[in-house]
């Protein structure tokens, strides 16, 4: 059945891979890529999809409350899938207000509009909201976050992301909107700004630069593989029961120093260097204020009652990810240069 959704951040990380799984599994679609291309928006994530007749991109800011009610007039979206964020939690500790305007001031913004142009149909209209494990803070060594696990942001990130959470329940409640939210563990893979993790150190290696490992490199992430992710949005969005919250992980714990030593163990063998030469880039250094020590999610729900399980194994998916960005050198020099943010007006605006 022919449906048009509505996608935000799409230009981004996690975005680009979701737009691109919906564009090209369901050609009766049409997709609609929203996204402001923050530092992070980048369009050369999904040139792979310009001449797809169901993908159709605007470029817009959530924040700005009339362009999102007039984007809703215009168009009359069968649902949403909101992913666009500020994302990168140390960026949030410098400036918590970004976070706050997009990723709480947005998401509300969106759920206005679509409470506004849904009404009386609020049944055949699905508002899906991506959110993060963060919110539920920090665990120590034992136990996993569940679906039921109390809300308990530590970061400026985590806090804004449970406040626009607790915002799209409370419209289910309140204004009965028809809304789903999953809560996801670490990603990586492929088009991964290089300020996260693994891109940062992959960039640092090829380039003989130092690797920063916060404090002791003793916290704990659970890794999943982007297309994972974007797998278990799809399967969510469609078989998803309303009001209920899915928790997606991978089962894959690393502390962050051994997930390091692995990636230099790659990099060497890929790059034909020496193994052991890229561990000695190593450097501990200030540790993160306020840094998490460890999630872990219990994906089991998501599982029996859905049917997702991640279809990679981490090695694997490490290897893929390494590869990738050791062969799409162009995207990671325009992104460490600047000039994707050329790409917009070279593509769009002279047309
Ligand atoms: P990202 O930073 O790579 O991409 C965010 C996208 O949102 C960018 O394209 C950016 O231009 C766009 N954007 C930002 N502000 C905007 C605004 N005001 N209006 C319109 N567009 C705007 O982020 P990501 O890592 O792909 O994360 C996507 C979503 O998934 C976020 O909601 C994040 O909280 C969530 N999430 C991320 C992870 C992870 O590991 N990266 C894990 C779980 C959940
Ligand atoms: O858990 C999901 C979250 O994962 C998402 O909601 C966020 O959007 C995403 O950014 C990510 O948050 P983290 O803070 O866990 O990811 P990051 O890649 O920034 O850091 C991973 C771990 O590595 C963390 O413990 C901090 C540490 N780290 C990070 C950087 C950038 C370092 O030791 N050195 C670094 O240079």
């Amino acid at each position: 059945m022919s449906k048009k959704i509505l996608i935000t951040g799409g230009a981004g990380f996690i975005g680009s891979h979701v737009v691109r799984l919906f564009v090209n599994k369901y050609p009766d679609y049409e997709i609609y890529n929203l996204d402001k291309l923050t530092y992070a928006g980048n369009l050369e994530n999904l040139t792979d999809l310009e001449s797809s007749s169901n993908y159709h991109f605007v470029k817009g800011d959530i924040v700005d409350a009339s362009f999102i009610n007039q984007l809703f007039q215009e168009h009359s979206f069968d649902g949403v899938i909101h992913l666009a964020a500020e994302s990168h939690v140390d960026r949030s500790i410098e400036n918590p207000m970004e976070f706050i305007q997009t990723n709480v001031i947005g998401t509300v913004n969106l759920l206005n509009a679509a409470k506004e142009t849904w009404k009386g149909e609020f049944d055949k209209h699905l508002f899906y909201h991506v959110s993060t494990d963060e919110v539920y803070g920090s665990l120590d060594e034992g136990g996993f976050f569940y679906e039921t696990t109390s809300y308990d942001p530590q970061s400026p990130y985590s806090a804004s992301k449970a406040s626009s959470d607790h915002f799209v329940r409370a419209y289910r409640n309140t204004y009965k909107l028809k809304t789903v939210i999953s809560n996801c563990s670490n990603n990586y893979g492929q088009n991964q700004f290089p300020e996260k993790l693994i891109p940062l150190c992959i960039n640092n290696i090829k380039h003989n630069k130092p690797l920063p490992i916060y404090g002791k490199g003793e916290n704990i992430r659970d890794w999943l593989y982007v297309v994972d992710h974007a797998r278990a949005i799809d399967v969510i969005y469609h078989q998803g029961k309303d009001g209920e919250t899915y928790n997606i992980g991978g089962f894959n714990e690393w502390t962050n120093i051994d997930l390091v030593h692995l990636l230099c163990k790659v990099m060497d063998k890929k790059l034909g260097k020496e193994e052991g030469t890229s561990e000695k880039l190593i450097t501990y250094v200030t540790d993160r204020a306020g840094h998490d020590l460890r999630y872990a999610i219990d994906a089991t729900k998501i599982k029996d009652e859905l049917g997702w399980e991640p279809s990679l194994q981490f090695e694997e998916g490490l290897e893929k990810t390494v590869d990738w960005y050791l062969e799409n050198e162009e995207w990671l020099e325009n992104i460490t240069s600047g000039n994707y943010q050329n790409y917009y007006q070279q593509q769009y605006e002279n047309r």
